[in-house]
């Protein structure tokens, strides 16, 4: 019987155990309430409440504008309709870097003020004494290796990251240092997937890919992307599994045809 399926609550300790029997986890975005409800009935192991947010929820280019109430607000919403996945927050940009003081300070909203399960953090060791202090503060961190949008301005590109051997080598210990500092779990993004095998194979906390190939302990996508709510997003990495921006608008064009037309609402669909 696979673990994945025993379970009526996913805890950090779970997600260990599917990496030591080798179950993949599953993790997806989530933002409101009726999406979460969704996901969450699917049986999908994580939501991440990613601070992704500030481009599918509020249409802002890049992750840096999202606030640390704007991020409460949208856990918040999640974990109402949560009732088994473990829910995951980001901390959003300028609530961690550069001070361990804020970064504890911010997760103890997120914590207090939506009622999530653990919190994510982008970076290695320039951000490790944050890391350290929320750690003991008794919250669960999963860390994020390679492209780490809140860094765009400083890459310049979204584009794969650590295709050259020096910054291999700095992901590799970044990655053992996260693990060393006792983060659950590490997210890496868009980096050759030879290399998060690598780096899945030295660790013995889950690592979950987007766009980093087969060969980490689980998967992450942004849901309006897997979707096709997110329309002209088309990364090599992604797979879309419905296209529901051209079958929203069809359905919406329907109803404005059935309005007009008289035809909506009829006899029965009246009181
Ligand atoms: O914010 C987000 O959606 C993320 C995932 C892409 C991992 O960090």
């Amino acid at each position: 019987m696979s673990i994945n399926k025993e379970v009526k609550r996913v805890t950090t300790h779970v997600l260990q155990a599917m990496k030591a029997q080798q179950e993949k986890i599953t993790m997806l975005t989530g933002y409101d309430y009726s999406m979460a409800r969704i996901l969450d009935a699917a049986g999908v192991d994580v939501i991440l409440v990613g601070d992704s947010a500030s481009n599918v929820m509020a249409g802002h280019e890049t992750t840096l504008p999202i606030t640390l109430d704007q991020m409460i607000y949208h856990a918040s919403s999640v974990v109402r309709a949560v009732k088994r996945a473990l829910v995951v927050v980001d901390l959003p940009f300028g609530s961690y870097q550069g001070n361990s003081k804020a970064a504890l300070d911010s997760t103890i909203r997120i914590m207090k003020e939506s009622g999530a399960h653990a919190v994510k953090l982008e970076g290695g060791a320039e951000i490790q004494e944050s890391i350290k202090r929320i750690l003991t503060a008794g919250v669960p961190v999963m860390g994020h290796l390679g492209l780490t949008p809140q860094s765009i301005y400083k890459f310049g590109t979204y584009t794969v990251r650590a295709r050259e051997e020096a910054e291999a080598q700095k992901l590799l210990d970044d990655a053992q240092l996260l693990e060393e500092l006792g983060c659950f779990a590490i997210v890496l993004e868009k980096i050759p997937a030879d290399l998060a095998r690598e780096v899945t194979s030295r660790l013995h906390v889950p690592t979950i890919g987007i766009g980093a190939g087969a060969n980490t302990d689980g998967q992450v996508l942004v849901t309006h992307d897997l979707l096709g709510i997110t329309k002209d997003f088309k990364p090599r990495f992604l797979r879309r599994y419905l296209e529901l921006f051209d079958l929203i608008q069809a359905a919406v064009e329907q109803y404005i045809q059935d309005v007009r037309s008289r035809d909506f609402p009829n006899e029965q669909e009246q009181y």
